[in-house]
């Protein structure tokens, strides 16, 4: 699946870029929302949400580069999340967060900063409907793939399997039809691209061309 991130699309016409994603086969949206605490940078928070979540016609998949986001969940499922994803370095009760999403009916997500170890998931893996790991460092797009992430996509299959676990592998950051075929490879569900999609001529057929490398 492909999940192109908004973050790089052109915010003074948000309209166009969303029904091109609807138009387009990506399979979910991916919003990513810092706060300028967790991560050096701010993106946007609920009025943009809320004009996204009117065009989109396509699964929102929230990333959330927030501190605290336990304090927000509510907020996210009124402005449509479908899959809710908190920093695994921003949960110090990851637990009763995962729970927290997923008794407002979301699917809950838990991501991982490139320096945090798949070991540390071994006793939320069963909990968890999808685990993001970073391939750079959150806080802006269009930054180097790091080369890591592929030992830590098969390393986090190895835990999946084991552990008998349903939860979807995404990676995010520094996508391209290089670095999504060998994720694929190595056992990636979901991708998202921001750059790659929205800096080139025709995003749509970018899409599809990762969707199927
Ligand atoms: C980075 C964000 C990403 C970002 C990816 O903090 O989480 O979703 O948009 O951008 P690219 O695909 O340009 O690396
Ligand atoms: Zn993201």
């Amino acid at each position: 699946m492909i999940a192109p991130s908004l973050l790089s699309a052109d915010f003074g016409n948000l309209k166009t870029e969303i029904e091109m994603l609807n138009a387009s086969q990506a399979d979910w949206i991916h919003l990513d929302i810092m706060d300028g605490v967790f991560v050096p940078n701010i993106s946007f928070g609920f009025p943009v949400i809320e004009a996204i979540k009117k065009y989109a016609k396509k699964p929102l998949d929230m990333h959330l580069m927030i501190v605290e986001p336990q304090k927000f969940i509510r907020e996210f499922k009124n402005a449509d999340a479908y899959m809710l994803t908190v920093h695994y370095e921003t949960c110090t009760h990851l637990h009763r967060t995962i729970q927290q999403i997923k008794s407002e009916g979301m699917k809950a997500g838990v991501s991982l900063n490139p320096h945090t170890p798949i070991s540390l998931l071994e006793d939320i893996i069963c909990d968890v409907d999808m685990v993001m790991l970073m391939s750079v460092n959150p806080g802006f797009g269009g930054q180097q793939f790091i080369e890591n992430t592929y030992k830590k996509v098969l390393r986090l299959k190895e835990l999946i399997l084991r552990k008998k676990s349903k939860a979807l592998i995404e990676v995010d950051g520094g996508v391209n039809y290089e670095t999504a075929k060998k994720l694929f490879d190595c056992g990636a569900d979901v991708l998202v691209a921001g750059s790659f999609v929205f800096n080139s001529d025709n995003p749509s057929e970018v899409i599809s061309r990762l969707k199927y490398s």
